[in-house]
């Protein structure tokens, strides 16, 4: 069961985003708290979940979204079937397969499952607790890390400052413990005065970009403008664009990278206009047991979202014929050799090549 509760909006920057994913135990019992995003910009909405199917649910209707947000909300889902008295093998094979493309899932729900098993039969709850909150923790330090990192890889790609980034889809503190992932480096930009203009693709069907990257813009004051993805070919055309940076939902062992889908055609733009194309992640988001490209899992969703884009996230008129059959992947794959770089938290990889990737994973956390 799934409660919401609406909060009014104030004015853009005027106080601090609701948080976008917290952990409570009133007297009633443990629950979930999540912004739900589907409700963004208009509304700010908590929808609280008391139990495993209702966060599996928000999961997949994207009230929580983007991949290390995933990790963590699989992770404290652990803790909740743990608090709740739930079979917590069977609640954490229903989250790790809520999505099938963002490693982060599956990797947050096997983080909090080992902490889990590994404590005493009194002590299992709290373990996937903690480990959950460790998680949390850690990506908000991760954040801040690739922050750093991306700013630095600008200035050395592009000295002289004035960057006009393009981004797609959702990369800011709503998929993230800290301020994101490609946001944050845009972010970066922004407080030391390097930001000239942020591109935003308004990533269909489901507009992360213009609901949620706009959104997070504005409360930040950055120089921001919205285009459809279908004018990114003209941006780049008019030489308006000097560094494409996205996130990641999952990237291979040999640095191939699913991210939402139109990344991979900006990757193609970028490479026939000789532009950066980079990739912040952190290293929870690399799948060393996916070999390549091809092995990555794209969740495929339902044609509604296509043919009634905005009904799909609250109202809206359908655009096409009743019938009309549509594809609607919601990740593509970009090859490495058409992203210029990989930023994680342990540092910048490039040129992108499987033993690079290795190597980031050895200096990463995870196990
Ligand atoms: O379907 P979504 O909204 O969960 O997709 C999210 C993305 O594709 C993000 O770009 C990705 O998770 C990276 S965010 C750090």
């Amino acid at each position: 069961m799934a409660d919401q509760y609406a909060h009014e909006a104030s004015g853009e920057g005027s106080r601090p985003m609701l948080p976008v994913l917290r952990w409570e135990e009133p007297p009633e019992g443990a629950v979930v708290v999540l912004l739900d995003q589907t409700r963004l910009p208009a509304e700010e909405v908590e929808l609280v979940c008391t139990d495993v199917p209702a966060l599996v649910a928000a999961i997949q209707s994207l009230a929580v979204r983007g991949a290390p947000l995933l990790g963590i909300a699989g992770a404290y889902g652990v803790a909740l079937a743990a608090a709740r008295g739930y079979d917590v093998e069977e609640a954490a094979g229903l989250l790790e397969r809520a999505r099938p493309t963002a490693v982060n899932l599956g990797y947050g729900v096997r983080r909090a499952m080992a902490a889990y098993r590994a404590a005493g039969p009194a002590e299992r709850g709290s373990a996937a607790l903690m480990a959950a909150k460790e998680l949390h923790r850690q990506d908000a330090e991760a954040s801040a890390r690739m922050a750093g990192h991306g700013l630095a890889l600008l200035d050395e790609l592009m000295p002289g400052g004035g960057h006009r980034i393009l981004t797609h889809c959702n990369t800011g503190a709503l998929v993230s413990g800290g301020e994101g992932t490609a946001f944050a480096v845009a972010l970066g930009a922004h407080r030391v005065g390097r930001l000239r203009r942020l591109w935003v693709d308004e990533t269909r069907p489901l507009f992360q970009g213009a609901r949620l990257t706009a959104y997070e813009a504005a409360r930040h004051g950055l120089p921001y403008t919205l285009l459809t993805d279908n004018a990114a070919g003209s941006l780049f055309a008019a030489g308006e664009v000097d560094a494409v940076l996205i996130g990641a939902d999952r990237i291979a062992a040999d640095g191939s990278v699913a991210n939402k889908v139109g990344s991979y055609p900006l990757a193609v733009l970028a490479k026939y206009h000789g532009v950066p194309f980079v990739v912040v992640a952190p290293t929870t988001t690399i799948d060393p047991g996916t070999p390549d490209g091809a092995s990555i899992v794209v969740e495929q969703r339902s044609a509604d979202e296509v043919t009634d884009p905005a009904g799909a996230v609250g109202g809206g008129r359908r655009t096409a014929p009743p019938g009309a059959r549509a594809y609607n992947p919601a990740f593509d794959v970009t090859p490495p050799a058409l992203v210029t770089a990989i930023v994680t938290e342990e540092g910048v990889l490039s040129p992108v090549t499987r033993e690079g990737v290795d190597g980031l994973l050895a200096r990463g956390r995870r196990t």
